[in-house]
């Protein structure tokens, strides 16, 4: 499916992979626990977040930035085999991701439009993975403000931002809480591996 230039494999995940991915997970997040990221403003995000791999995204009162330590002085543990894999298959490209983002959406967690530009290099994809709840996913143009459109991203649905989405505004409007029995308490996970440099 085509969603404003981004690519969205439904399904690419079953439930056993999926089930497997969530494990991974959980023994990064014991070692570098999910924290409520700060905005510059000090706004904080509903959204909860850690990451792997070498470098990690945070956002804190001196802004947002990309570190090689959780904020408890821990270095990022790697990216497991099965998230790099998924990469793998949809990258079309020979790099290996540096940082997997980890976000957690609790009960009326969302994400504010925003584009991915902390990177060095934007020829290279960001690859999503979506795991637990029904997430509406919201993706416009390179400006802000201009006409977008919106999609349910399921759990084991990969969406690739590459080309002239790599760019794109998006944000993620809601979740359909409760709507998947893939994690215990409900809520959902987003892993976006990107190539950081
Ligand atoms: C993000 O843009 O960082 C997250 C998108 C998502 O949760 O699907
Ligand atoms: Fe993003």
């Amino acid at each position: 499916m085509d969603l404003g230039g981004a690519k969205l494999f439904k399904h690419m995940l079953d439930r056993n992979q999926q089930e497997v991915v969530v494990n991974r997970v959980r023994d990064v997040v014991a070692q570098v626990p999910l924290f409520h990221p700060v905005t510059a403003s000090g706004r904080r995000m509903s959204v909860r977040m850690t990451s792997c791999g070498r470098l990690g995204w945070v956002s804190d009162r001196q802004g947002y930035r990309y570190e090689t330590h959780h904020p408890n002085g821990t270095s990022w543990p790697k990216i497991p085999d099965e998230i790099q894999d998924v990469w793998k298959q949809v990258s079309d490209c020979d790099v290996v991701p540096d940082s997997c983002l980890l976000n957690f959406y609790g009960e009326g967690a969302k994400m504010g439009m925003h584009q991915d530009r902390d990177e060095g290099d934007f020829s290279f994809p960001v690859v999503s993975i979506s795991l637990g709840d029904d997430a509406l996913f919201r993706i416009g143009g390179t400006a802000r403000g201009g006409k977008t459109q919106s999609a349910w991203l399921g759990s084991g649905d990969v969406l690739v931002l590459k080309g002239a989405a790599r760019l794109a505004y998006h944000g993620i409007d809601r979740l359909r809480f409760r709507s998947s029995d893939l994690l215990k308490d409900h809520g959902r996970i987003n892993l976006t591996l990107r190539v950081v440099r």
